[in-house]
């Protein structure tokens, strides 16, 4: 399972020192909100360019945004290698999800808690990677929704069935437990933003996610 470690609950006047706090996970995952998609402000294509320098990491950007397709050329510019958009904002999702292809980035699809897997099954041949929200998005810190964990189990087993190799992440609530029940369900990605980030050694915590994941047998 990879890891991504999100920026949000890190420190936003030490960002590059805080990343590299976390060179050890796979990803970075940036969270774009607008103030508008969500109530919060966080940050735009210019901070995905300014942190680029620091890190060969992929910059996993997780668009909470209501016109997600105007942002798609800077995040190109800026070193963005996968890029998530809503389904939820997304009345010509095909289009948007071709164009983050055409630009040569990686494309996700992105379902909050209340959206079935269902809705999204026309556009899986064409997606990279497929984040179930395991919390409303927003905001860090809340608790792990664990009955998104049977939209888990059904994107891995469609995945199965129909011979594609998209990532399934979670993003929302990840901790030490509950990472592995979302491994357990198919999930091959996790976010972690406030069990990492708001605790006083971010890259211990990140190793006890890794430790969490290779004990032993689940059941
Ligand atoms: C929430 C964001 C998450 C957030 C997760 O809208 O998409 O990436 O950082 O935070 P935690 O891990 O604290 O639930
Ligand atoms: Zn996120």
């Amino acid at each position: 399972m990879k890891l991504a470690p999100s920026i949000l609950s890190a420190d936003f006047a030490n960002l590059a020192t805080e990343i590299e706090k976390v060179s050890n996970a796979e990803y970075i995952h940036i969270d774009i909100m607008d103030g508008h998609f969500v109530n919060n402000l966080t940050f735009g294509a210019n901070v995905v360019q300014a942190l680029r320098p620091y890190t060969k990491q992929v910059f996993d950007c997780h668009l909470m945004v209501t016109n997600p397709e105007d942002m798609l050329n800077a995040l190109k510019e800026a070193g963005a290698d996968i890029v998530g958009v809503h389904y939820e904002v997304c009345p010509h999702l095909h289009r948007t999800l071709a164009k983050i292809k055409e630009l040569g980035m990686k494309s996700e699809v992105v379902i909050n808690p209340a959206t079935p897997v269902s809705v999204i099954e026309p556009v899986l041949t064409m997606v990279d990677q497929v984040l179930v929200m395991t919390v409303d998005p927003g905001l860090g810190g809340q608790g792990f929704l664990q009955e998104m964990l049977e939209k888990v189990s059904q994107l891995a087993e469609y995945k199965q069935e129909n011979g594609l190799d998209f990532d399934i992440e979670v993003d929302g609530g990840i901790n030490d437990q509950t990472i592995r029940l979302a491994k357990r369900a198919g999930a091959t990605v996790a976010v972690a933003g406030s069990y990492i980030f708001k605790a006083r050694n971010p890259a211990e915590r990140l190793k006890i996610l890794q430790e969490s994941l290779n004990q032993g047998k689940m059941r």
